[in-house]
């Protein structure tokens, strides 16, 4: 190798031996073997060397290309050895120090799913209302339009209390309907409410709980009709499964407190369980129009006020929302099934966009 090139090798390794960081390494390499580099300038100067040197030069320059890579990898990773050595004596973890724990609660389905129910409908505009447990025979009953010996006292499968003196016994409330009455005595109309809570019937299967929840809406104004309860109810079954084309039926029913009386369904495919689409349906709450009778036994004078209510199972939904197959898990407090199904307490209840 002529002197020039023994030179350049030289200048560069102790350039290189003088490098301490990856960044400064960069720039000698650039400035060697860059496109305007030195050793780069001398190869593509070879052309301008007298023929009869130019072989013995390409060798060298080949040689010394080869040595100026080898000398210049070597450093790098030298470089990069101490800096992973610098890393790794900076960010030592000390692991004696304790896990700090994730938060393990989670909020009950049921619980969540009434305040998903209560968001909705506080956005329509509606007070929470509410009421006893135990109920008179006549919230429960007759003031709602059922007297005794009623044919629907029978599908209620109540639960009696002992009775005091000769007034027909208490009862678990057998749904949130007596609330209504409650409400309508208290507070003087337009109203518009809902409640939610326990209810109680004397039934116990895959699909019945002797203690459930149920949510009663009543709305009370002057000039209601049939088209308020279903744009109601069918915005608030959309933007609860959140299926903005959610199918929503209306089908005629009969309940002693409401005329006419509508079972609602909404569509699903029975095969797979899934919500808004396969043809069938699936009935999921009851309505109708105050019965006037029931708006007289609270003194609301039926010819100026008009009103419309409907009940539901907060459970029944909940389990559709999610899939759930039994509702008895509910009520167990099973640890995995309360991970599965519990919602995460620092996600607040989501709204649908324009309610
Ligand atoms: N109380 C009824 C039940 O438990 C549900 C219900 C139906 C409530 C129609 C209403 C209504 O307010 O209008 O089965």
């Amino acid at each position: 190798m002529t002197d020039d090139l023994l030179a350049l090798k030289s200048d560069t390794d102790a350039a290189l031996a003088a490098a301490t960081d990856l960044r400064a390494w960069d720039a000698i390499r650039v400035a060697v073997l860059g496109r305007n580099g030195t050793l780069t300038g001398l190869l593509r100067d070879l052309g301008k060397t007298a023929p009869d040197q130019r072989r013995e030069r390409g060798a060298a320059l080949n040689q010394l290309k080869d040595a100026l890579n080898t000398a210049i990898e070597a450093r790098k990773a030298q470089l990069e050895t101490a800096a992973l050595d610098t890393r790794l004596t900076s960010e030592r973890i000390d692991v004696s120090l304790p896990v700090r724990p994730r938060p393990q609660g989670s909020i009950h389905p049921i619980a969540r799913t009434m305040e998903e129910i209560v968001a909705i409908f506080g956005a329509m505009g509606c007070t929470v209302s509410d009421g006893p447990d135990v109920e008179s025979d006549w919230y429960n009953f007759g003031a709602l339009n059922i007297p005794a010996h009623h044919p629907a006292r029978a599908d209620h499968d109540t639960f009696y209390l002992p009775a005091m003196g000769d007034k027909p016994p208490p009862v678990l409330r057998t749904h949130t309907s007596p609330v209504q009455i409650r409400t309508m005595l208290l507070q003087p109309p337009p109203i518009r409410t809902i409640v939610i809570g326990r209810t109680y019937r004397a039934d116990h299967d895959a699909t019945h709980s002797p203690m459930f929840h149920q949510c009663e809406g009543l709305i009370i104004d002057r000039g209601l009709t049939l088209g308020h309860l279903k744009g109601c109810l069918t915005d608030f079954l959309r933007t609860f499964f959140d299926i903005a084309s959610l199918p929503v039926r209306f089908r005629s029913s009969y309940f002693p407190f409401t005329e006419p009386s509508m079972e609602v369904d909404i569509g699903w495919n029975r095969k797979t369980g899934e919500l808004g689409k396969g043809g069938d349906w699936l009935e999921i709450l009851g309505s109708g129009m105050v019965h006037p009778r029931v708006l007289a036994n609270c003194g609301i004078d039926p010819r100026e006020w008009q009103g419309f209510a409907w009940g539901m199972g907060v459970e029944r939904v909940s389990m559709l929302k999610h899939g759930m197959p039994d509702l008895r898990p509910f009520y167990e407090s099973d640890i995995r099934w309360l991970r599965h199904y519990g919602a995460d307490p620092l996600v607040p209840t989501m709204l649908h966009e324009g309610v």
